[in-house]
């Protein structure tokens, strides 16, 4: 594959209903006179998708019907050899249940796999759809809150393994990486978590969509491939979205091992009116399998841009603003900071960033009540923009 990409090049993202670029979206979510914002929130990239993927997609547009139509069947090989090449995990056709992206996946799970006044465990601090998703659907969150020790974050298993005995319990949603924590769990860890849920008869949905994005020195384990009976307790959510840049695309896909759970979700599925066709996009799976096929170059040069990108916020944050910790960056491309030492109540360090800075961040408190103080930041930029905005952040911490 020739290196056609350039991770630095600026891409004007306006005008294209981006939602971590529209004003409208962003003066919504920050406040009037914030639609300026330099967004390093949403979680996609503002680097092109590999050629490949948009090249696939050009072919199919040429053709110029786009009726009823198959989840294109390249998709199905693709997907099955990317698992097997890069994670050792070797999924059988037959286990995969499309659906249009994995924030709806999960909503439609807990309304399939729990009933209303039930209760979901997640891992504070943890992507907030997990929680609306619980809540939306008159089900209980149930915090197993993650523990900080040293540069990272690890699990409680003590507090999981008592909680878990409640039996309204039916549900725990794993984030494997962590979003926001950026961990990328140990197989020992996994193993721990997934053997006091099954003792417990809990159903897992482990969330793998950042499974791709792994920085050097780290490996992901596949939850469902550590044994028979994990697989067969739990379901996988993975995507190409995260990895190739695609979110746009609506295209996820649940990996379901157990036969019995399988068909329950199709038949759920098909009672909300999905089938074959429409449990994905035309143009998703022809992209994902494009770029599962060919782009791996691009993933390979992709993740040590993103180390660099991540090595510098760290540096610059921990070097000229005493009190910040960043954490480590084990997977995903989201930088999770610590700003609790700097003095500056949660509300107030908002305040300076959005309206001195002038930097949109997805703030800490939302991924639940132990993020208050901390600062998620979305290094998936050219190194030029993340150093305007490190550098923005600095100036107007310092003057406090
Ligand atoms: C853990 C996690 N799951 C799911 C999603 C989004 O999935 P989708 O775009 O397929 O709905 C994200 C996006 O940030 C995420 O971080």
């Amino acid at each position: 594959m020739m290196k056609d990409w350039n991770f630095d090049e600026i891409i004007d993202r306006s005008s294209t209903a981006s939602m971590k670029w529209e004003p409208d979206v962003l003066s919504a979510i920050f406040g009037k006179g914030k639609e300026n914002l330099l967004p390093l929130w949403v979680a996609d990239m503002d680097f092109k998708c590999p050629t490949v993927a948009r090249t696939a997609m050009e072919k199919r547009l040429a053709h110029q019907i786009y009726g009823y139509s198959l989840i294109d069947p390249s998709y199905f090989p693709a997907l099955i050899s990317w698992y097997s090449r890069r994670h050792h995990w070797e999924i059988n056709k037959d286990w995969i249940v499309t659906t249009p992206g994995i924030v709806p996946a999960v909503h439609y799970m807990v309304q399939c796999f729990s009933k209303p006044g039930d209760q979901v465990i997640i891992q504070t601090p943890v992507y907030y759809p997990f929680a609306r998703a619980i809540q939306n659907n008159g089900r209980r969150v149930l915090e197993n809150p993650l523990q900080i020790d040293g540069d990272h974050y690890r699990m409680d298993f003590g507090d999981l393994e008592k909680k878990a005995k409640d039996p309204r319990v039916t549900m725990a949603i794993l984030c494997s990486p962590h979003n926001p924590v950026g961990r990328v769990w140990t197989r020992q860890e996994l193993e721990r978590f997934g053997n006091i849920c099954i003792e417990n008869d809990i159903l897992i949905i482990s969330d793998e969509i950042h499974c791709d994005l792994i920085m050097p020195g780290f490996r992901h384990t596949c939850f469902p491939t550590l044994s028979e009976k994990f697989a067969q307790n739990s379901i996988t959510a993975i995507a190409a979205s995260k990895t190739f840049n695609l979110a746009g695309l609506q295209q996820s896909s649940l990996i379901i091992p157990n036969s019995g759970i399988r068909q329950e979700f199709s038949n759920y599925m098909e009672n909300l009116g999905f089938n074959n066709s429409n449990g994905g996009t035309l143009f998703g799976p022809i992209a994902a399998a494009a770029a599962y096929n060919e782009a791996e170059p691009w993933l390979e040069d992709l993740i040590p841009y993103l180390y660099e990108n991540f090595i510098y916020l760290k540096t610059c944050l921990e070097d000229q603003l005493p009190g910040v910790k960043v954490y480590n960056l084990e997977g995903t491309y989201l930088v999770w900071a610590d700003f609790r030492k700097t003095g500056l109540v949660p509300d107030r360090l908002i305040q300076i960033l959005e309206e001195d800075a002038k930097i949109g961040l997805d703030h800490g408190e939302w991924f639940g009540k132990n993020g208050a103080g901390f600062e998620r930041f979305n290094i998936a930029c050219p190194r030029s923009v993340l150093v305007r905005a490190a550098e923005a952040v600095v100036k107007a911490i310092k003057k406090y």
